[in-house]
């Protein structure tokens, strides 16, 4: 295994993705942990992230003799380096002007690190500060025109620094050089594979369950749908799927839902709850207050069809699950109401819960949904909240809005996948109803109709996002079809708000 220590960067997660891409298993660990309750026995190698500290400031993290002394290879990256040279002898100096972006390096191919790696090559740079000078035990293996000490190896020890950021794609051979460390120099057994993750989990999965009933709550999204067929693949008929129609569902969704669990032989259950959801929210715009019905409706619906006995699974994923380095707040994760239920029900405390993919990132879980056999459709589906339509219904909820609403959003899925722009131009893409009136006039009379904001942004990841330059054509599609199919609504607008400042829901 291999040890990313967390320095509070923001590509932590990222290297560990590239480190298990190559074939290694990887964690994370904040480096505010105490030392004793990291299992550095078990790592074959320890990669320190970058962070945003400076070593000069008072209670930057520091590498102690405790890290120093262990027998275990190390690659120290941006922040990561610096420490590791600090810890050893070096100096590092703060910039006058940072150095960001793209970058020449000129590498010594001659070094395991870079072996096979051109000697002119492009790499990531990020930083202000950077390693000025090094002790005798050290030599630099490589430089940019403004970084003299762009990568450093210790001349006794298996320890190496690079200023740059080989996990992130801009760096040309990023991926080969972690390789290189992984193998070459930390000698790291290939010990992660996704085909070998399912066959061992299948096992895990019904000696955890051990006879008992397992609950899995459907939502038509990735991480409920693989976690339910590896359910059932480990548990056959022990598994009972449910799939709760709130009546926020989009035009179709719940028969979509039921076809593709039907094609992947899982069987599922519908729960129709829509005239409960839609009572409870019936007066409400809040947007919390909507958010909480919601969630509590969801509970009750769902904690009547849990026995006794029986546990429920839950779609956490690893980014869930990993400590996040204390100072800068805990990782901006979305709670889903699904998540609480256990929480709430009392099932987390008597250890009634079973979270077959938290070792894993969403791009290793569309992985395990491929190899099951599930629809690229499906495994490439946009994200939708767990409200649902709710939260891009602003005001209140009526079931005509509700229609309004998804004849909206489903023109606007259309027009981008005949497009061509849903699966690798959008992160997501949808409409959203406005809680105002405008004039239009249609034909030779005046109108006072409803407004729909059309909502299309792109993303790595749903934390920060910007808006879809969408072609002209494709918008101007969207709005005529809306304004012409949906009686009701005479004004479409595009938001071109990004992420930060505003969110990519309107609620
Ligand atoms: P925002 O709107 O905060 O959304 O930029 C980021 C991502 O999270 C989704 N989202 C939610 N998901 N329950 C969920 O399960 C929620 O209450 C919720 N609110 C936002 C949103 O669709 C986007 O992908």
């Amino acid at each position: 295994m291999i040890g990313i220590i967390d320095f509070g960067a923001q590509y932590s997660q990222l290297i560990a993705r590239r480190v298990r891409q190559a074939g290694v298993y990887a964690e994370i660990y904040p480096c505010s942990k105490p030392f004793s309750d990291i299992p550095f026995a078990k790592m074959t190698g320890v990669i320190l992230s970058g962070g945003p500290a400076s070593v000069h400031e008072e209670y930057s993290p520091r590498l102690d003799s405790e890290f120093t002394n262990l027998h275990v290879p190390v690659l120290g990256i941006c922040y990561g380096m610096q420490a590791l040279a600090v810890a050893d002898g070096g100096r590092v100096a703060a910039a006058e002007v940072g150095e960001y972006g793209r970058t020449r390096m000129t590498v010594d191919s001659s070094a395991a690190l870079f072996d096979g790696i051109d000697p002119h090559t492009d790499v990531w740079m990020s930083h202000r500060d950077s390693v000025s000078s090094i002790s005798g035990d050290w030599i630099g293996v490589a430089q940019t025109a403004k970084c003299p000490i762009a990568a450093v190896r210790h001349t006794s020890k298996p320890w190496w620094g690079v200023q740059f950021h080989p996990e992130v794609h801009h760096t040309d051979s990023g991926q080969a050089i972690l390789e290189n460390f992984v193998y070459r120099i930390c000698n790291s057994p290939r010990d992660w594979d996704l085909g070998d993750w399912i066959a061992d989990h299948l096992q895990l999965i019904a000696d955890e369950a051990a006879g008992r009933r397992v609950v899995a709550a459907v939502s038509g999204g990735v991480d409920s749908t693989v976690m339910a067929a590896l359910l059932h693949k480990a548990l056959g008929e022990k598994l009972d799927c449910y799939v709760v129609d709130n009546g926020l569902m989009r035009r179709n969704e719940i028969e979509e839902v039921i076809k593709s669990f039907d094609e992947l032989g899982v069987p599922i259950q519908l729960i129709q709850a829509t005239n409960e959801f839609l009572s409870e929210l019936s007066g409400k715009s809040d947007p919390e207050e909507k958010r909480r019905i919601i969630g509590r409706v969801f509970i009750e619906v769902l904690g009547r069809r849990i026995g006794d006995s029986d546990i429920l699974a839950q779609g956490t994923l690893y980014p869930d699950v990993i400590e996040s380095v204390a100072a800068h707040g805990p990782s901006t994760t979305i709670k889903t109401h699904h998540n609480r239920v256990a929480e709430v029900l009392g099932l987390l405390e008597q250890g009634r819960i079973i979270e077959p993919l938290r070792d894993l990132f969403k791009d290793e879980v569309r992985d395990v949904g491929d190899r099951l056999g599930i629809s690229k459709e499906l495994l490439w589906r946009h994200p939708f909240p767990g409200p649902g339509l709710a939260v891009r219904i602003l005001g209140e909820i009526t079931v005509e809005r509700l229609d309004l609403l998804r004849t909206a959003d489903a023109i606007v899925v259309e027009e981008l996948k005949s497009a061509n722009l849903y699966y690798d131009d959008t992160w997501q893409a949808f409409a959203v109803l406005l809680p105002i009136r405008s004039t239009g006039v249609m034909g030779d009379s005046r109108t006072y109709g409803e407004v729909i904001a059309i909502r299309a942004v792109t993303s790595r990841d749903g934390m920060t996002a910007d808006w879809a330059r969408l072609p002209y054509e494709v918008l101007e599609r969207m709005s005529n079809r809306i304004v012409g199919e949906i009686r009701g609504i005479n004004r479409v607008v595009y938001d071109i708000t990004s992420k930060p400042p505003g969110t990519i829901e309107w609620e």
